[in-house]
């Protein structure tokens, strides 16, 4: 496993308990995934580092977790040593990295999409302001860590972004290049596509909290919480697969952009239909927290299947059908529809912005079977665990239905102490967005 978020915890968690007991390597990693295997002193971004790490423990599945190292190609490198890889290559992953790519392709397929402008000269964005209404949705070009996006509501937050991208270069190379889009409306919806690019399925469609406050308020963040499975209305099972889904996997065959991984589509569900809003090239953090406990089957098959190119066949092993289960979302039968799972993230007070690190953690010892911690910003250190990062930790809740599920979240958060622990309270909650 390549990678040290939450994220990265919970594939790994869920990957020690395949069957196939797999030794389970990963680098960096953080304080959960080594409880799980072996943390390994690897820099994701070091592919070379990586490659001989691989070829010395022969190592028969990588699983790349984030978007910086598959950018950067290291599934391709990869690849050249014959080391299967579960994560796009960089062609692939463009789709994430160059969001004016993104658009192009969304285009070609037919793919409904805001409409944009892209710019390079922050002069050229603010003439633009002049013809557009606002609010507008401006986005850095590149990969921001999920901080290089804006929604703003009047001219000076629009300014001040355009500012902030181009001329301040707060997120250095990512933010030279600016989509301006149009502002939709609606709830998001976050669709996890397995492919290999041949067949495909489709989890549990879920739901990140993206912005710091309740009731869906502040700055945008990578993610305060997610719940799944997301109840739809019949239909749009079928309108997602169909408007979204297969017209991107088609227009990736006919440029022959291989994708071996997860395709994370991000979605506004607008009054006139899905709308797609972004791409990753990754899972997506936190709402793999939530969707992976709801599969059914081994993740460590599910993930090489993927890798070798022979998804189909892992599918044909899970019947349609049950009872709760959506018949027209592809591949259905690799989730549970009978339970809800909610994650709440413990965040460092100040995150999004400037926060302290290395405050002392106190969690419960471990974990039942409905609840869980999964670590995000966590170290060790001669104090014992203390928070590294701006998302600390999540509460995992598992249930019947989704307010047992945000018992069991909450529950476990209020047994969780650092100077600084903030959360929000409204995920998952009736009407919450
Ligand atoms: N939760 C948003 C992301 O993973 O990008």
């Amino acid at each position: 496993m390549v990678g040290s978020g939450g994220r990265e915890h919970a594939l790994v968690r869920q990957l020690a308990q395949s069957p196939q007991e797999p030794v389970i390597f990963t680098g960096p990693g953080n304080p959960g995934t080594a409880e799980h295997g072996t943390n390994v002193d690897l820099d994701p971004m070091d592919a070379d580092q990586v490659v001989a790490f691989c070829q010395e423990k022969a190592v028969d599945l990588v699983i790349i977790g984030p978007e910086d190292p598959l950018i950067d190609g290291l599934a391709d490198q990869l690849h050249k040593e014959g080391i299967d890889t579960f994560g796009p290559g960089a062609m692939g992953a463009r789709l994430e990295g160059d969001k004016e790519f993104a658009k192009e392709v969304l285009a070609s397929a037919g793919v409904p999409t805001p409409h944009f402008h892209a710019f390079s000269s922050s002069s050229a964005a603010l003439k633009h302001l002049d013809k557009i209404d606002l609010p507008v949705v401006i986005k850095a070009c590149g990969a921001a860590q999920g901080k290089g996006v804006a929604v703003c509501a009047n001219r000076q937050e629009a300014e001040d972004f355009i500012a902030e991208c181009l001329d301040d270069q707060r997120f250095g190379g990512a933010g030279l290049r600016i989509l301006i889009e149009d502002c939709i409306f609606g709830p998001e919806l976050s669709v996890l596509i397995v492919t290999d690019g041949q067949d495909y399925c489709l989890l549990a469609p879920s739901r990140d909290h993206k912005r710091i406050g309740e009731g869906d308020t502040g700055p945008n963040t990578g993610g305060m919480g997610a719940f799944a499975p997301v109840a739809l209305p019949d239909e749009l099972y079928a309108e997602i697969d169909t408007r979204v889904v297969l017209p991107t996997l088609a227009e990736l065959r006919r440029r022959d952009i291989p994708f071996r991984g997860v395709l994370y589509a991000g979605l506004m569900l607008t009054e006139s239909g899905p709308q797609v809003l972004e791409f990753n090239c990754r899972f997506g953090d936190p709402e793999t927290q939530v969707v992976l406990p709801l599969l059914r089957g081994d993740l460590l098959e599910l993930c090489t299947s993927t890798a070798k190119g022979r998804l189909g066949q892992y599918l044909q092993g899970f019947s349609e059908g049950a009872e709760g289960m959506p018949a027209d979302w592809e591949g259905a039968g690799v989730t549970r529809w009978d339970r809800q799972c909610v994650v709440v993230v413990g965040s460092a007070d100040g995150y999004p912005g400037q926060y302290l690190k290395g405050k002392s953690i106190e969690m419960p010892a471990a974990g039942a079977e409905d609840r869980w911690i999964i670590h995000a910003g966590t170290a060790q250190s001669d104090k014992g665990l203390v928070t590294s990062g701006g998302r600390v930790l999540g509460a995992v809740g598992m249930g019947t239905d989704l307010n047992t599920a945000r018992e069991a979240a909450y529950g476990l958060l209020a047994d969780t102490h650092f100077e600084g622990l903030t959360y929000r309270r409204d995920i998952g909650a009736p009407g919450g967005k």
